[in-house]
């Protein structure tokens, strides 16, 4: 199945997720990389207080010691007060703390900021006399702290440079604080920035999707795309005008290729619907009937065929084949045609010839008006019962065509006056046709004429 993602979609889909993880991986990575240099900073000046603060005590005790005075109780006190007020002068903050315990694990002196009262006690000083000398992290008088340990032997101490975990580490998460601000607001700009330039770069190609969708919905090809710059997408945009011109140019020429040949076949058809009413005309000349006799049999053979359900253009076929029914007299001789008289059993012989004439005449048309002309001719005197010319053909064997013809062709000879009697009354012809339901005429024939009487009256004219 083909995606139904747009491209615009997909580039934000593959392009965002890449940025958010390149911008915020850079920002861990710089923070990892500014904590690495900075807590070993920070470890080195508490390592460095520490380192101090030991040489001052030996440096003391070895002047005391130099002096001799170093058992003396007055000068030992002397000596520890100088120690503390020289730690007092290394702390910076106010969480640094200082802290002295002996060999039992006894506080002997706390320096800096206090814990909380109920923390300090004999259990967190036994913990500073646990710690071996060197650098530590953990809890210390119920706060995380680091610091640096060493031992002061000649008084059996156990000195510990201790800061606050927090406070210690406070630097550097300032610096982690400030990388996170920092990618957020890159993060942003990125954002901003990929939205702007994939509108830009996807615009046009929306606009080309979007143009050729809508000539295809609409079908209106006078539609065209903006062409907004001469690159790739730009190329595709000018090649469709081009192709989309050229398809609405050959679309107008198709349509006039079409107006021109519709009007072609009505023309024609008008002309051969007027060749063939004159062509019956040629044959009903000599048999001084009227062009009026031939479009009247059109009529009532249309009518006859719509009533049978027939289509438009079977209809149209019957209608404009009907009036070749008699074509073939013109083969007929004047003498026969034209007698006045009755004619005698040979003369009838030789005029009923005028079907076989007019089927032979028209049969091998290329026309299927001139083929149904024929098919027509050589039928139009069969009768139902058998007993009709020029072969005696009973009921269905003879074609619709001739059947219906047979039907109006009475109908409208005995309401037309002709010069050896009057015309006869529709209803009259009607009772005629009627009586002659299953022998000269198809029944059903009959039927739907009689159903329908008053709208061949009407036609009459
Ligand atoms: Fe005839
Ligand atoms: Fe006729």
């Amino acid at each position: 199945m083909r995606s139904s993602i747009g491209l615009r979609t997909k580039l934000y889909l593959l392009i965002l997720p890449l940025i958010l993880v390149v911008v915020l991986l850079s920002g861990v990575l710089s923070s990892l990389a500014a904590r690495s240099v900075l807590v070993p900073i920070a470890t080195r000046l508490l390592a460095y207080k520490a380192e101090q603060l030991r040489d001052y005590a030996y440096s003391e005790w070895e002047a005391l010691g130099a002096l001799g005075l170093s058992e003396t109780d007055e000068y030992r006190a002397a000596a520890e007060e100088s120690f503390r007020s020289y730690a007092t002068s290394l702390l910076r903050t106010e969480s640094e703390m200082i802290l002295v315990v002996d060999d039992e694990g006894r506080s002997v002196m706390v320096i800096g900021a206090v814990p909380p009262a109920d923390s300090a006690g004999p259990a967190a000083d036994a913990r500073v006399r646990d710690l071996s000398p060197g650098w530590f992290s953990g809890d210390l008088l119920g706060e995380d702290r680091v610091g640096v340990v060493f031992r002061f032997d000649p008084y059996g101490w156990r000195v510990a440079v201790t800061e606050r975990q927090a406070v210690f580490f406070t630097e550097s998460q300032a610096i982690v604080r400030t990388h996170i601000g920092i990618s957020l607001v890159a993060t942003v700009a990125t954002i901003a920035l990929v939205w702007v330039f994939v509108g830009y770069v996807v615009r046009p190609i929306e606009r080309l999707s979007g143009t050729i969708s809508e000539v295809e919905r609409t079908q209106d090809m006078s539609r065209r795309v903006d062409v907004e710059f001469a690159d790739e997408v730009g190329l595709l945009g000018d090649e469709f005008n081009r192709m989309i011109s050229s398809l609405e140019a050959n679309y107008s020429r198709l349509e006039a290729a079409i107006d021109a040949e519709t009007q072609a076949r009505e023309l024609a058809i008008a002309r051969e619907e007027e060749t063939l009413l004159l062509l019956g005309r040629v044959s009903d000349f000599r048999d001084k009937e009227t062009a009026k006799h031939l479009e009247r049999i059109g009529t009532y053979t249309g009518l006859l065929s719509r009533l049978l359900g027939h289509t438009q253009e079977q209809t149209d076929l019957l209608r404009r084949a009907s009036a070749l029914h008699d074509i073939g007299k013109v083969a007929i001789s004047d003498t026969i045609l034209l007698k006045p008289g009755k004619l005698t059993p040979e003369e009838y012989r030789a005029m009923q010839q005028h079907t076989v004439f007019g089927y032979e005449l028209l049969k091998d048309s290329k026309s299927a008006y001139l083929i149904k002309g024929a098919e027509i001719a050589l039928t139009h005197h069969e009768k139902w019962d058998g007993s009709g010319y020029p072969k005696g053909l009973v009921g269905t064997e003879i074609p619709l065509s001739g059947r219906i013809v047979a039907v109006v062709d009475v109908f409208d000879a005995l309401t037309s006056e002709r010069p050896y009697k009057a015309a006869w009354t529709p209803e009259a012809a009607r009772d005629l046709i009627v009586s002659e339901r299953g022998r000269h005429f198809d029944p059903d024939l009959v039927d739907a004429f009689l159903a329908n009487f008053e709208l061949f009256r009407e036609m009459m004219g």
